[in-house]
């Protein structure tokens, strides 16, 4: 959260984070021996700068790597049982540019599955413990191996020599070259590897995560993979590392029964097209820049190897599911946490809690969970409440009734841990004393403990890859739970975010606890936060309030403008020495050099590994000892974990929120594509802040953020300390409307949870592009102001303020059998196909849609899951043009990793007959079955029969204007015995 380089816009113009960054008045630094706290010394704003340094990609000196470098000549080539395997060596004199040319290679090439093709390339000789190339340990990352030999695979390899070694990837059925260095040449250095496939025009990408960007990636565009404390602002590196892209490709049949590629622009409305998808990894944790361009993307790394991995689809959910089963299928999380969250930064007190739980209770409004932000640790150190208002007695009784009530609560766990005053007898943290002893911290190069600093004061970082932090965090968060019993665990700041450059706490221990070189919200003169747009119609008054109090604060607080002076650090490569701290290449890192905001690059792993490599895996690891930590808190459980920075498969441990997003119109919008992003990226549970983090929210932003977020499978709402209050409650619209979507979540929970089971087991998406599941119709490829949650279900939010409407698409028409049913008046909506159709959308109304041919096993709404998962069942089912339908329902316990008791049941509709067969796995149900909707019935036939007998009419409700048939007064559990049937 350290002060942004400014050259890339905020969502949000004047963000919280740069009032944050205004420095505070220096106090002068005491050191005291006595027992009471010395006055704070806060750390100077140059703490946190290092010399900047020009992106490369930005810099008018920058070399070409492609024109100084000779590239590779393959020789040795071998067929293996799954592949090939050649040498490579340098086909010219050494160039040196950003790094020290490695002179010989090996390729490996396997053919791992039938849709997973494997291509690396590795320094032949790898340095002692890797460490001038950094090989990732696949106990670290997952690494897929060969899983089927002589795999017959729709993917073919080939290479050449000329002008110099390049491979390419082609997809046999279709001729289609996928991915082609050839002609480009391969750069492989110890702090530089490049290399370059050309691309389709106007290409469509998916993924490359964590960013906030359109869901369909510009083709004049960087993405750079550095885990950044950054504020979710679009385009810029942010919190997690994802290099992993979707391309998928429309063909039109050609005269000659060929295929011929159709660009999204040239695409001819009302017309099928063929659609083919694949996808590729790269497995390199190390900084890069993914640089997009119009012809082609470029791939560039300062360190590791090429290991990169091919899919062959050839749908969106084929490529899903094989990049998934190869990083790691994403975990189930535990149903209540479906429920819906309420979290806020300035959270003082238990009661503050209990007010907040009271207030839902009060307004009718469903809550599962309450968080803590740091607000709950003494002095912000992990585990440790603040006594005052967190007194453990207190939270014992509070968590009692809370969890009485059926709802549960999540704190937060920062990353970095408290190092004591050693002059201050009272500053003991045993929880540092027992890290320290086990050698769980990183160091400095000298073996010396890295020190940094974040919320308390100077913190150390747990060492992952040390032999005892594991085992350290997992007994501190068992002691803790001893102490406070909560319920999952939100892990902050694992970027690895501090806020100084360097150990800057070496020597400087009897500073501690020292204030960090910002003022925290609340501390600074700003008397008003920003409010969203559109504030001033809706709210005249308080908006001219707020706009001259900002005003006079913006003239007396300058935003920083760019000097334009600045000299760049340059530096250039010196043979088998790395330069860590200012690689010689410079990538595109929103904080500039590497160290800045962030623990520096030479921090040093127990293993000699230094920071420099495994920055991008930081938060996986916390991740990693977090699910262990829970599983031992929690023995046969599901961890729910959401975390902040995230890698290539971190979804099987954990869930993400979005990040510090603004309370504006933009944040709200981006979230949907940063969903669809984390849904092919692996991490379902996905949700942002809703109503917006920093700045103030209003009234209508955050009625329709309420909305929108209740169809995304992680709900929280939360609050940046001193910003005005925003539970749903605040308002009276904003209770009627959180109230009528979570109305519908509710009901979809079992949905929503056997949507989650399809991703644990099968790797399917929960949200879903319009793309994706109508992989037709090219005029889809970058919709991302609406989606689907499942197959089944189509949302179209209002996405601006001032609105009463919305323009949406009703997909899929092209052939004729898409039918879409309006949620709330259960009749099929009568739209043209690929035509924006305008939606009415008054405050409070959130456009859902029920595809036709979904069968959906809904529950009652409750206040909370529990009590949810007792109401009575209905069945929705939504027929197509053609009069049938499908759906599932998976059912089991809700919390365990291995369920020793499931049920689950396949529904179909054919020729007026609803089928249930149930699959009884030994897990009961005992709720009754209430009612039978069927939408878009056209006639009955005398007797409506269950399972053959037929239905009194008082329980046979036809509506042949609506075309709904409601049957009711069933008298079993629902989902008992083997199977049932109704007949209209
Ligand atoms: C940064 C997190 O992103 C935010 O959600 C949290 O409120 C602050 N840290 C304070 O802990």
């Amino acid at each position: 959260m350290g002060p942004s380089r400014n050259w890339k816009k905020t969502l949000g113009g004047l963000s919280v984070f740069w009032l944050m960054a205004q420095a505070q008045t220096q106090s002068t630094p005491t050191a005291s021996s006595s027992s009471s706290p010395p006055p704070q010394y806060t750390l100077p704003v140059s703490a946190n700068e290092a010399p900047p340094v020009i992106p490369n990609i930005r810099d008018p000196l920058a070399v070409d790597a492609q024109t100084a470098c000779p590239g590779y000549v393959a020789s040795n080539v071998k067929q293996t049982a799954s592949g090939l395997t050649a040498s490579l060596s340098l086909a010219g004199h050494a160039c040196n540019v950003y790094g020290t040319d490695i002179d010989s290679l090996n390729l490996t090439v396997e053919y791992q599955t039938t849709d997973r093709l494997h291509v690396e390339i590795v320094p032949t000789h790898i340095g002692a413990g890797n460490a001038t190339q950094y090989l990732i340990p696949p106990s670290v990352v997952a690494k897929p191996g060969v899983e089927e030999s002589n795999a017959e695979s729709d993917l073919e390899f080939s290479w050449t020599n000329e002008p110099s070694f390049g491979f390419e990837v082609i997809r046999k059925s279709t001729k289609d070259v996928l991915f082609s260095t050839k002609g480009k040449k391969l750069v492989f250095e110890n702090q530089f590897i490049e290399f370059a496939s050309p691309l389709p025009e106007n290409y469509n990408l998916y993924g490359l995560g964590e960013s906030v960007h359109a869901f369909r990636l510009s083709n004049n565009y960087t993405k750079t993979f550095y885990a950044a404390d950054a504020g979710a602002t679009t385009d810029i590196n942010i919190y997690g590392t994802h290099p992993f892209y979707l391309e998928t490709r429309y063909f039109t049949q050609s005269p000659s029964g060929g295929l011929s590629l159709v660009t999204t622009n040239e695409a001819e409305p009302n017309k099928n097209y063929t659609s083919f998808s694949h996808g590729v990894y790269s497995r390199n944790a190390h900084g890069q820049d993914i640089v997009l361009q119009p012809d082609g993307i470029t791939w560039r790394a300062i360190g590791g190897s090429i290991d990169l991995y091919f899919f062959s689809g050839p749908t969106q959910p084929e490529v899903t599911t094989s990049y998934l089963k190869a990083v790691g299928l994403p975990a189930l999380q535990q149903y209540w946490t479906f429920g819906f969250h309420q979290c806020r930064w300035g959270y003082k007190s238990w009661s503050d809690l209990e007010d907040v739980v009271d207030n839902h209770i009060k307004f009718g409004i469903p809550l599962e969970t309450v968080w803590t932000d740091i607000d709950w640790m003494l002095r912000y150190r992990d585990f440790e409440n603040e006594p005052v208002g967190f007194d453990y007695e207190a939270g014992n009784s509070f968590l009692q009734r809370l969890h009485d009530g059926g709802r549960h609560y999540v704190p937060i766990f920062d990353s970095a841990i408290y190092i004591p005053n050693p002059q201050i007898e009272s500053d003991a943290y045993p929880t540092f004393d027992r890290g320290n002893e086990t050698g769980s911290f990183l160091k400095n190069p000298d073996g010396s403990l890295y020190i940094g600093s974040v919320w308390p004061g100077y913190t150390v970082f747990p060492d992952w890859l040390s032999e005892g932090a594991e085992q350290w965090w997992i007994d501190e968060m068992v002691l803790y739970y001893q102490k406070t019993a909560y319920d999952g665990a939100w892990v902050d700041m694992s970027e690895i975010s501090s806020f100084c450059v360097g150990s800057c706490g070496s020597g400087n221990l009897g500073l501690n606890p020292v204030h960090p070189p910002f003022a925290l919200p609340g501390e600074t003169k700003n008397p008003v936060l920003k409010y969203p747009e559109w504030f001033n119609v809706t709210n005249t008054t308080e908006a001219a309030a707020a706009s001259s109090a900002l005003a006079s604060f913006s003239s007396a607080y300058p935003a920083p403008t760019s000097t334009g002076t600045a000299s760049y650090v340059r530096t250039t490569p010196t043979p088998g020495v790395r330069d860590v701290n200012y690689p010689p290449y410079a990538i595109n890192n929103v904080k500039g050099p590497l160290a800045v905001a962030a623990i520096s690059p030479n921090a040093t792993h127990a293993d000699g590994t230094l920071e420099y490599d495994m920055h991008n895996i930081w938060g996986h690891g916390i991740i990693k000892a977090t699910y262990a930590a829970l599983s031992k808190v929690f023995p046969g459980h599901r961890p729910f974990i959401i975390a902040r920075s995230t890698f290539s498969g971190s979804g099987a441990l954990a869930g993400h929120w979005g990040g510090d997003n603004w309370s504006n119109w933009p944040s709200m919008a981006f979230s949907i594509p940063q969903a669809l992003q984390m849904s092919i990226l692996g991490i379902p549970m996905f949700g942002s802040d809703t109503c917006g983090f920093a700045d103030n929210t209003d009234m209508e932003l955050c009625n329709r953020w309420m909305q929108l977020s209740a169809f995304f499978p992680f709900y929280r709402n939360h609050n940046i300390l001193g910003a005005i209050s925003q539970e749903a409650y605040t308002w009276a619209s904003v209770i009627d409307a959180s109230k009528s979507a979570m109305t519908i979540r509710y009901q979809l929970l079992p949905y929503l949870y056997t949507l989650f089971y399809h991703a644990h087991t099968a790797g399917h998406t929960v949200m879903r592009a319009l793309a994706w599941e109508f992989p037709n119709d090219p005029s889809l490829a970058s919709a991302d102001r609406q989606f689907l949650l499942g197959p089944s279900i189509l949302v179209i939010p209002v996405l601006e303020p001032g609105a009463t409407s919305v323009n949406g698409v009703l997909p899929g028409l092209i052939e004729g059998h898409e039918k879409w049913y309006d949620w709330y008046n259960q009749t099929a909506v009568p739209v043209p196909s690929q035509v924006n159709t305008t939606i009415d959308a008054p405050l409070g109304h959130i456009p859902v849609f029920v595809r036709g041919g979904s069968v959906l096993p809904l529950q009652q709404p409750a206040l909370t899951t529990r009590d949810a998962r007792q109401s009575p069942w209905d069945v929705l089912a939504a027929l197509d043009k053609d009069g049938n339908a499908t759906g599932d329902l998976y059912l089991d316990d809700g919390v365990s990793v291995q369920p020793n008791a499931t049920l689950t049941a396949e529904f179909t509709v054919q020729q007026r007959k609803l089928v249930a067969v149930m699959n009884q796995g030994g897990w009961v149900d005992g709720n009754s079955l209430r009612n039978i909707t069927i939408l878009g019935v056209d006639s009955v036939r005398r007797a409506v029969k269950f399972n053959g007998r037929p239905v009194p009419r008082r329980n046979v409700h036809l509506d042949e204007a609506k075309h709904t048939l409601v049957v009711s007064g069933f008298d079993i559990s629902a989902w008992a015995g083997d199977h049932w049937t109704l007949e209209w």
